[in-house]
């Protein structure tokens, strides 16, 4: 792990390692599959953010009968939420009568996940349950609480891991937070 990572001027240090995500992954993992016991969900990634955490999640969870799939939201300019959300690709597949288990990278003001969660719902499928590999409680605008979580933050920026600002760095393989001076 580098002891800082800098991007368009900003400077960020370590914050979780590889390892201390890889511990989490598979707790969260062994918690889901316990849950999913017997059935045949359909896992929802959310891209960007959540690719690298759903491509470790979803191998160590191991259950052959899921099927998987994509879809992309944007609410974030730099190092902010605007607010606002956008659904830049949606699902195209039918989900009724299926367990769905969203996949997400990060839960911050909640907007996204709610907005996702209720848009989902309108098409009856089985059952949803929500995983983030993030949450900030203290950012939540909305109450949202995911199912499962890997690691609850502070309300800080932080990237890699999948993570990114302005759609850099989500190659890194720890998480780092931006520095405060
Ligand atoms: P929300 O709708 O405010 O909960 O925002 C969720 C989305 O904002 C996530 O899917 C991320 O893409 C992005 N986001 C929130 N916090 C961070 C952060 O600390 N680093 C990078 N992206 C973030
Ligand atoms: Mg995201």
């Amino acid at each position: 792990m580098d002891n800082k990572v800098t991007v368009d001027g900003l400077t960020f240090v370590p914050y979780l390692t590889r390892d201390e995500i890889a511990t989490q992954v598979k707790r969260v993992a062994g918690e889901i599959r316990e849950d999913l016991e017997g059935k045949s969900p359909l896992f929802l990634c959310v891209l960007n953010g959540a690719f690298m955490f759903a491509a470790d999640l979803i191998r160590e969870i191991g259950i052959n009968d899921s099927r998987i799939n994509f879809v992309r939201y944007a609410s974030y300019e730099g190092t902010s939420s605007t607010g606002k959300i956008k659904e830049i690709m949606g699902l195209t597949e039918d989900i009724e009568g299926l367990d769905v288990v969203i996949v997400e990278d990060i839960v911050d003001t909640g907007l996204t996940a709610s907005m996702m969660v209720a848009d989902l719902k309108k098409r009856n499928p089985r059952s949803i349950m929500f995983a983030t590999l993030l949450h900030k409680p203290e950012s939540s605008k909305t109450g949202f609480k995911p199912d499962y979580v890997a690691f609850s933050i502070p309300p800080k920026f932080i990237i890699g891991y999948g993570l990114d600002l302005d759609g850099k760095v989500r190659n890194l393989k720890d998480i780092y937070v931006i520095k405060e001076d």
